[in-house]
């Protein structure tokens, strides 16, 4: 089993594609990819660290697969493991429901003790409200794929950097 387990769902693909391009960044074995619709929270068991990413559908709701998974989810699957969180929205068409799932699995963990990791400035997105914004700033990256495609590379590659160390259990210098 690899160290890290990123989980996923989807609906119209774009999340998954983000998720295999997350992988890429990683070596052989480190990453193993989960989508929430096919299997359960007893998989986080397994694994060292964890990576969880949603699109936000209907008006600012989670994708059914992950309420569903959600909520099956306890403490026991977390048990102090580093979780960085991704979230994927449509400013233009959704401005006062930006990334909300994003916001709505950050409540559900950090509910259950979660020990969250990479949050992300609110810089360059414009919008009205969001319910993943805490202090200011976002609970875990942001991605809109409907809007700002051409920024997703250059996103990813900084909050990965952010995050890859404690992903990866290694102590971060400095
Ligand atoms: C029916 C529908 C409802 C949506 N509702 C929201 C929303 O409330 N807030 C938001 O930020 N984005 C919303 N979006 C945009 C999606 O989150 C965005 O397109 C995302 O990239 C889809 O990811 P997926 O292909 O993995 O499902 C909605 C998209 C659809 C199709």
């Amino acid at each position: 089993m690899a160290k890290i387990g990123l989980f996923y769902a989807t609906d119209t693909v774009n999340t998954r594609k983000i998720a295999k391009r997350i992988k890429k960044q990683f070596e052989e074995g480190e990453i193993e990819l989960f989508d929430v619709a096919k299997t359960t929270p007893d998989t986080m068991k397994d694994c060292e660290t964890l990576i969880i990413g949603t699109p936000t559908l209907g008006d600012g709701e989670l994708p059914e697969p992950l309420a569903e998974f959600l909520g099956q989810l306890d403490s026991s699957h977390l048990n102090g493991k580093p979780v960085a969180l991704f979230g994927l929205g449509d400013q233009v068409g959704y401005p006062a429901e930006f990334v909300d799932a994003l916001g709505i699995t950050y409540k559900k963990l950090k509910k259950l003790g979660a020990n969250l990791i990479g949050s992300w400035p609110v810089e360059g997105y414009e919008f009205e409200k969001s319910k993943a914004l805490r202090d200011g700033e976002f609970v875990g990256l942001v991605l809109d794929q409907d809007n700002q495609a051409d920024l997703t590379d250059e996103r990813l590659e900084e909050w990965l950097e952010r995050v890859k160390p404690e992903l990866l259990g290694e102590t971060v210098a400095g």
